[in-house]
């Protein structure tokens, strides 16, 4: 591609500079666009717009790659760790043995939370979706750490994102045991990241808990799966938030209202509720001409994404982890066998091929988390767990970047011009 790029705008031409990134599309900068010509770019949804420049995450939607600093995440999913892929996202380069360590050291030293935060439990009623907890709670967080939200400090900023990636298991298993009304267990931190978090979720205090290692990896290949997704909806939001100088823990409540959406997150439990009111194969076909049906709103859900136009590569990774963990805990499930069949029919009917739309992250995620005893409700919670690593690697690299400012989009106003005032009595 050339270097810069020509605009005509009103007989009249504009040139702005091409960027080239390490790898993908390049970038039109038109930073100066509306200074020059007096014209905005118009973006719904941001389908055409890079919001920022990143060196974490980098997606090709159409080969199907996702690489995180580099790293394709079928391998990361298979040989890592999610502290070590969380060290990898926060820092840029995997730990050598003693730095994993420390990191682990680090985060197990911040996995308690102040026991004034046990209190904000007890204001929800005991049906509050898991979601509206974690909002409220994290972002309650913000009370809490006065020590760390200097934000142009890089110790305070890290110190920050160490105490969220901590303290969410936490958080996020308190969520669940104020649910089904059982007490909350404080952290473990003799086990590993994820076995704390199982243990916190499905022990009780009266008998000891012990971490299936089966589970307790399959587990934590789903966190992987989840850690970081570039510039998606609730990353932009991060870094929307934090763009102004929010609190940290403010920031991060608002990726977790975000990421809650069903278009989002929140399909994770939408696939597996969608799964179930099908039951059986033979009303696939039923469903699928509701999902090409213009005048039916319903789509099926964990199929289809904004950049994947080819099988999302966490979607392989993930029905093969299903497999495993039936194979462990040696159950079955006709809900997969459901979701097996309506994959093979979908991938062959002319709608899904021409517009692109595979399984996504969730479409075989819920099954999975439910076989190892999550609730449905729970599920977003377990994306909002992982994502923080995103979010905060995120959030840390839009703070130290120089091109950074608040984020402030423009508009077409289509609304009415200036008119007067008119008083009640005479409208
Ligand atoms: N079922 C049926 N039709 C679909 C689906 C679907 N799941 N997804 C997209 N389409 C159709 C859509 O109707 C549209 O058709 P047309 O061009 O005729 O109007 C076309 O495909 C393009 O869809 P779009 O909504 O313009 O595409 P988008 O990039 O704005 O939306 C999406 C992406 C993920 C929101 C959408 O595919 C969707 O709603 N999927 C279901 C929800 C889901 O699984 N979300 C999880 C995403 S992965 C996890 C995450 O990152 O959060």
């Amino acid at each position: 591609m050339t270097d810069t790029a020509t605009f005509d705008l009103a007989g009249k031409n504009f040139d702005y500079p091409v960027l080239s990134g390490s790898v993908g599309p390049d970038v039109v900068d038109i930073r100066k666009l509306y200074g020059q010509t007096g014209a905005f770019t118009y973006d719904p949804g941001f389908t055409s717009t890079a919001s920022c420049r990143s060196e974490i995450t980098y997606i090709d939607g159409d080969e199907g790659v996702l690489l995180h600093r580099g790293y394709p995440i079928g391998e990361l999913a298979e040989k890592s760790s999610f502290m070590e892929v969380a060290y990898l996202l926060l820092n840029g380069e995997l730990p050598s043995a003693d730095e994993l360590s420390g990191f682990n050291h680090t985060i197990s030293r911040h996995t308690m939370v102040h026991e004034q935060l046990a209190t904000f439990f007890r204001g929800f009623r005991r049906d509050a979706h898991p979601m509206a907890i974690m909002c409220g709670v994290v972002g309650a967080l913000s009370a809490f750490y006065h020590d760390s939200t200097d934000i142009h400090d890089p110790q305070q900023r890290m110190i920050a994102s160490h105490r969220l990636i901590a303290k969410i298991p936490t958080i996020a298993a308190m969520a669940y045991k104020y649910s089904v009304g059982q007490p909350f267990l404080y952290p473990d931190n003799s086990l590993s990241y994820t076995g704390n978090f199982l243990r916190m979720t499905f022990g009780v205090p009266a008998e000891p808990y012990e971490v299936n290692p089966a589970i307790e990896r399959a587990m934590d290949r789903i966190f992987i799966l989840h850690a970081d997704h570039e510039q998606n909806a609730s990353t932009s939001t991060v870094r929307l938030a934090g763009s102004s100088g929010a609190n940290p823990f403010a920031c991060m409540a608002a990726g977790i209202a975000c990421l809650w959406g069903p278009a989002h997150g929140g399909a994770n439990e939408a696939a597996l509720n969608m799964l179930h009111e099908i039951g059986t194969p033979d009303r696939i076909p039923e469903f699928i001409a509701r999902a090409k049906d213009k005048n039916d709103p319903f789509r099926l859900m964990g199929f289809g994404h904004r950049v994947y136009k080819n099988y999302d590569p966490r979607a392989t990774v993930m029905q093969k982890t299903v497999r495993e963990v039936f194979e462990t805990l040696n159950v079955s499930d006709p809900v997969f066998e459901t979701a097996l069949k309506l994959e093979e029919i979908a991938l062959n009917d002319p709608y899904f091929i021409e517009k692109k739309l595979f399984p996504n992250v969730d479409f075989y995620s819920g099954v999975i988390l439910s076989a190892i005893g999550f609730p449905t409700s729970m599920f977003t919670v377990l994306f909002a767990l992982a994502r923080t690593v995103g979010w905060v690697a995120q959030w840390n690299e839009m703070i130290t970047d120089p091109d950074q400012k608040i984020g402030r989009p423009r508009q077409l106003y289509t609304g009415p011009t200036q008119r007067s005032y008119v008083p009640v009595g005479e409208r």
